[in-house]
């Protein structure tokens, strides 16, 4: 069982994909735990403020440190969770750490907003930051529900193993193309190994298709794989067939 703990000012944007489908069937079958925490509920002033204008000036609020890292300090309680701050200067989320991630029993997201969070904060509580890419979104709210996401699909048993073990992104390749019936549609008709019935040759199809795509699309990706032993002697004879020379 795997806990999310999600701190948030916004609770109410995690319902709808915390409780659909894969995420909602995950939580009923006791695999995954999503609880959110809301920050203002450790603001100690009766307006229950959590952010305040910024020191030095300039524009947009700030995340005020004390009922921030209260709420942080009352989830995290004697446990030692990674801290992990959805932000954009944060280091780029990837597969590997969502399959990283997938590994603990707990992690502890914290949703920053407004402009930023006191920075102090950062250094007292965060054990690390994690930005989706090069862009700003309104809030860590959307950026933690990637994260929950791509993590909870990982957990054994949420979706099938044989699902995720050739998918794009698990072992640096991107995924084979998928047809399923009818074998025209619109007069495209489907690769006839499909059909063939021959196991061998689709899994060769399958691996030839994952090598051209990842070529085309995603050059960078097969350098990656490439360096990372993930080729096979057979798969560097079909990229040097399509023009690819390693390194
Ligand atoms: N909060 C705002 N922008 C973000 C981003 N790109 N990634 C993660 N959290 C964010």
């Amino acid at each position: 069982m795997l806990t999310f703990d999600i701190l948030t000012l916004f609770p109410a944007m995690f319902v709808g994909p915390t409780t659909e489908s894969i995420l909602k069937r995950a939580q009923q079958a006791g695999l995954i735990a999503v609880r959110l925490h809301n920050i203002r509920d450790w603001a100690a002033d009766r307006h229950r403020t959590a952010d305040d204008a910024p020191y030095g000036g300039g524009a947009g609020m700030v995340m005020k440190a004390a009922p921030l890292a209260a709420a942080i300090r009352a989830t995290v309680g004697t446990e030692t969770p990674p801290v992990i701050l959805l932000a954009p200067d944060g280091e780029r989320f990837t597969q590997a750490i969502a399959q990283e991630l997938a590994q603990l029993e707990r992690i502890v997201l914290v949703c920053g907003h407004y402009e930023g969070l006191d920075e102090r904060v950062r250094e007292a509580l965060i054990t690390r930051e994690v930005s989706l890419g090069d862009y700003v979104l309104t809030g860590g709210e959307l950026a933690a529900l990637v994260v929950l996401d791509a993590v909870a699909r990982l957990v054994p048993d949420v979706l099938d193993a044989a699902s995720t073990a050739e998918e794009s992104h698990s072992d640096g390749l991107l995924e084979y193309p998928h047809y399923t019936r009818p074998a025209i549609w619109e007069g495209r008709p489907i690769p006839p190994v499909l059909v063939s019935g021959h196991h061998g040759e689709v899994a060769k199809w399958r691996r030839r298709e994952r090598l051209r795509r990842t070529l085309v699309r995603r050059p960078d990706l097969l350098a990656r794989a490439y360096a990372d032993g993930h080729l096979t002697r057979a798969d560097l004879t079909y990229l040097a067939e399509l023009g690819w020379a390693a390194g």
